[in-house]
């Protein structure tokens, strides 16, 4: 898969003569070309089902606090994720907090995955789009005629913003859960440090970090709650 992406990309290479700006038009297209955008809705269903039972207390802290639940998928890549933490988040508002605003961010450098985020289409990535979906979650993303497609309701609090982890906009304000899973592993260890404390930076004291499976623990400041989430402070 690398060697066919670099391939794809090689052609981009001459044109580079400054470090990565993500709106250089060269820069841009390879990292729409080189990127990985291997996604799946409800992937690592365990560690979703750990979120899930995490999620009542923070919706606890948003509703006494008077705001929105937030949520950030960093390298949400076609939206999947995000579409998954939007469906765990209003079924737990529904059960727990009804009422509570809820919003979710996904932030990713490749245009053409933010576009089909954007559109709210799922696509085939690592398998049929629903099979990895508990039943109790089908109705938030499963069409009328079955294929997958996520719920109006979804669409409403999900949003998408091209930005590089590596350099976060500041007014992406503070989050209540921030997942960056399957991202890490394509960093060398300088950037990926960068990454963690970026998204520590991004991430409201109490608020709960999720990292793919691959990926180290957090360092101090950082409790377990096991399934790779851990809870700030
Ligand atoms: C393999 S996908 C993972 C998608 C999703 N998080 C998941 O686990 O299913 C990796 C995504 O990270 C994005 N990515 C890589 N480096 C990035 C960076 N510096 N800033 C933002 N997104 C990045 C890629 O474009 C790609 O869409």
């Amino acid at each position: 898969m690398l060697d066919a992406r670099l391939a794809r990309a090689a052609h981009l290479l001459p044109a580079l003569t400054a470090p990565p700006a993500l709106d250089d038009p060269a820069w841009a297209a390879l990292l729409d070309a080189a990127t990985v955008q291997e996604t799946q809705l409800f992937r690592a269903p365990r560690q979703l089902q750990r979120l899930a039972e995490a999620l009542p207390d923070q919706l606890a802290v948003a509703r006494a606090e008077g705001r929105a639940l937030r949520i950030l998928s960093a390298g949400c890549a076609t939206g999947e994720e995000a579409f998954t933490l939007a469906a765990i988040a209003q079924q737990a508002a529904l059960d727990a907090a009804p009422g509570t605003a809820l919003e979710v961010l996904g932030v990713d450098v490749c245009r053409p995955a933010l576009d089909a985020a954007a559109a709210g289409h799922i696509g085939p990535h690592l398998g049929a789009p629903l099979s990895s979906v508990p039943a109790r979650y089908l109705p938030w993303l499963e069409g009328a005629d079955g294929a997958p497609a996520p719920h109006a309701a979804l669409r409403r609090i999900a949003r998408f913003r091209r930005a590089s982890l590596l350099a976060l906009p500041d007014d992406l304000g503070v989050f209540d859960v921030v997942l960056c899973r399957n991202v890490l592993i394509y960093m060398t260890d300088a950037a990926r440090a960068q990454v963690r404390a970026a998204l520590a930076r991004h991430l409201r004291p109490g608020g709960v970090l999720g990292f793919g499976p691959t990926d180290d623990a957090p360092g101090a400041g950082f409790a377990r709650l096991g399934e790779g989430l851990y809870i700030h402070g």
